[in-house]
Formats: structure tokens, sequence, C-alpha cells
């Protein structure tokens, strides 16, 4: 029947797990190994590294989703002034079952009924995060529950951040059940783990969400197509995978978009993807390249204008003629680009666009 509607199985808005998630099955298993594996094992502090729509927040989800299935709870935060309240409260909550008889971990001071006057008299102590997070945690091991920390997002100006990482590393001495996973910008990473009172966290696996394998593209967009009561041709499913570049927004507003195309018809045609192609181009535009281009400056942008030239890889030496400076010049700019996520080195000399549709992009401004 082609005449009934169907819901569009595509999930194009940031922070949502799509209805198949394609590739990043090693780097979801090797937490979860790392969770089952106990308390030393090193992908247990992990970090994900990737642009704006390469998926941090979506692997953040479905780690502690699957997690939850081995007997883990989750704590997760987007990193802010108030994040360590928040992991706080996100513990109590989401290990409220655990926790509830538990006399002890109530955290706003210590209640001793029929003393109150000559306690409150008493100069308080206030705990410290750490040890009010330890207690907690020590409460959900002693009942085989370990704590996953979600920290995504990460940028080192917040203070909070510092707190984690050093406590977390206590935590790790004291043997206990604990994880600690962050995401973020390559440049936040980066500013992060240059700082010196938390080295520590230099020794934490780091992942690069790079692009997914065009099999893999091509099975979820399929996939979530048939699953959902459409067809797509092969041609048109070939055009749709290539034109991602295995990214994995553009999986999703390719998907969406196409889906959009077919209307009520029942198979999505190659003509179909073309117009869902462009659609996802404007879409990219507004949602990721506009926001990454506010926070550069007219020399970072002159950079990408001589890159975008060339057909695929930009050599440096062809880079600073364009832009009549010295080699030096470039390649300052070279490593801001690639701190900020838009451009990779591909080997000696070279380098490219990092993120598709951005060299399309570039040329309209
Ligand atoms: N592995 C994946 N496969 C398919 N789509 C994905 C995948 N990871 C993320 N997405 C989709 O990509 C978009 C961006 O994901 P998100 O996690 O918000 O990125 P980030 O946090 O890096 O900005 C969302 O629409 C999400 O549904
Ligand atoms: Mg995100």
């Amino acid at each position: 029947m082609d005449e009934e509607f169907q819901i569009n199985p595509f999930t194009p808005t940031f922070g949502s797990i799509p209805m198949l998630l394609a590739g990043r099955k090693q780097m979801v298993n090797a937490v979860l190994n790392g969770l089952r594996n106990g308390p030393g094992d090193p992908n247990r502090a992990t970090i994900f590294i990737g642009a704006r729509g390469s998926g941090k927040t979506v692997l953040l989800t479905k780690i502690a989703e699957e997690a939850a299935k081995i007997g883990w709870i989750s704590a997760n935060v987007t990193a802010s002034e108030t994040m360590l309240d928040e992991i706080i409260d996100e513990i109590s909550l989401n290990g409220a079952e655990f926790l509830e008889a538990e006399p002890t971990i109530h955290l706003t001071g210590i209640n001793i009924a029929g003393f109150g006057a000559d306690v409150e008299a008493a100069p308080k102590r206030e705990r410290t995060w750490r040890t009010q997070t330890a207690l907690l945690i020590k409460a959900l091991n002693e009942k085989n529950i370990g704590l996953l920390l979600t920290v995504d997002e990460v940028d080192a100006e917040l203070p909070g951040i510092k707190t984690v990482v050093t406590a977390f590393q206590h935590f790790v001495r004291e043997r206990r059940d604990v994880a600690l996973l962050m995401a973020g910008l390559p440049h936040n990473v980066s500013e992060l783990l240059s700082d010196k009172r938390i080295s520590f966290l230099r020794r934490a696996f780091q992942h690069g969400l790079d692009p997914i394998e065009q099999a893999d593209v091509r099975e979820s967009i399929n996939d979530t197509i048939t699953l959902s009561g459409k067809k797509i041709e092969a041609k048109a499913l070939g055009k749709a995978a290539m034109n991602t570049g295995g990214f994995p927004f553009l999986i999703q507003l390719i998907g969406y978009h196409s889906w959009e195309q077919a209307g009520l018809a029942k198979t999505i045609t190659s003509a179909h993807v073309s117009k869902g192609i462009d659609a996802a181009f404007d879409d990219m535009g507004k949602m990721i390249f506009r926001t990454t281009i506010k926070g550069l400056s007219d020399t970072d942008i002159r950079f990408l204008k001589a890159m975008s030239v060339d057909d695929s890889e930009s050599a440096m030496a062809d880079i600073k003629d364009r832009m009549n400076v010295s080699e030096g010049y470039a390649s300052q700019y070279r490593l801001r680009l690639i701190e900020q996520g838009l451009i990779a080195p591909v080997s000696r000399g070279k380098v490219e666009f990092a993120i598709p549709m951005t060299r399309e992009y570039i040329k309209t401004l």
C-alpha cells in the first residue's frame, strides 16, 4: 500500500540514540570488557575525542545503557559549573534501589536525633565531594554494583572536571569498582590533558571518533529503512552511504531527508537520495559548520579556503603559497585547525578536511 504514512526512523538530532548504531562496536566492547575485568583495567578511564556530530554523546549513552545490563549504574553529566552536585544527584537517583537502606550516606550532614541543638552549635565539618562520592561508591560496590561516571563536553576551564579526575585517581587506588568516561572536542581534550595537576588523565585510553566504515554505514542505512517499512535501491544506497563520508550526523541527515523525499512511495530511489543529500548539506551548514566557523579567525578561514581549491587532500606547500605566508606561519594554523577537529593530517606535509561537505561549504563563504 503506497498511501500509508510511515514514521521517519532517522534521528538527525544531537544526542539522540539512532535506531541502529553504525560501527563503534569495538569501542563499546572495549569499555564493557574493562568494566567486567575489574579495577585496574585501563579501559576504565577512557576519553572519546571528536568533532561536533561525530557521535560522542550517543556513544556515552550507549555504553551507559549496556553497562546497566551488567550491573553498573551510571551518573551522566555534561561538564558545567554544577556538575559535581549533578553527579551526586545522578548517583542517588540512578542507584536509589541499591542505596535506600543506607542511612550513613545521607549527605546533608550527620543527623543525630535528640542532640539537635548541641550538634548544630558545633562547627559542622562539610564532607568533600570526594568523600561523599566514595561513600556512595562503597555502598554500591558492597552490593556488587559498579559506578560508571560519564562526563560529556569536557572543558578544561571548569574546575569540577579536575575534582572528578583527582578523586577518580584515588578511587582507582582504593580499588573501587568505578569507571570514568569523558568526551570532548579535540582542542578541549588536549587542553585538559596538558594540565599538570591531572597528569594522571594522560594514561586514560583515548579514542578518536574516526569515520565509520562504508560497509557499516550501508548496512545501518539499509536496515533502518527496511525495518521501518520501506526499501532502498542498491544504487541509491551506495550513493547515500558514500556521501555520508562515514560521519554519523550525516548518516542520520541523509537517511532522514531521503526518506522524506520518497514521501508515500515504498522505495527510495537515487533521485530521492540526490535531493536528500542537498537538504542534508543545508542542515550541515546550519547545525555544524556555522557553529564551528564562529570560533575561527580570519586566517583560519583563509587556510580552509586555500585548501578548498583542491579536489582531495592538500599539500602544505601549496597552502602556504596560496596564502602567501611562510611555512612556519601556515603550520601554526594547521595545528589550530587540527585541534578544532576541522582538518586532519593524512601523510607527511598533507592535510584534508575532517568532516565531509566542508569543502563545498567553505566555497560558499
Ligand atoms: N554510530 C552511529 N551511527 C549512526 N548514527 C549515529 C551514530 N552516532 C551518532 N549518530 C547520530 O549522529 C548525530 C550526532 O550524534 P551525537 O552523539 O549528538 O554527536 P556529538 O555528541 O559528537 O556532537 C545524532 O543524530 C545521532 O543520532
Ligand atoms: Mg554531544
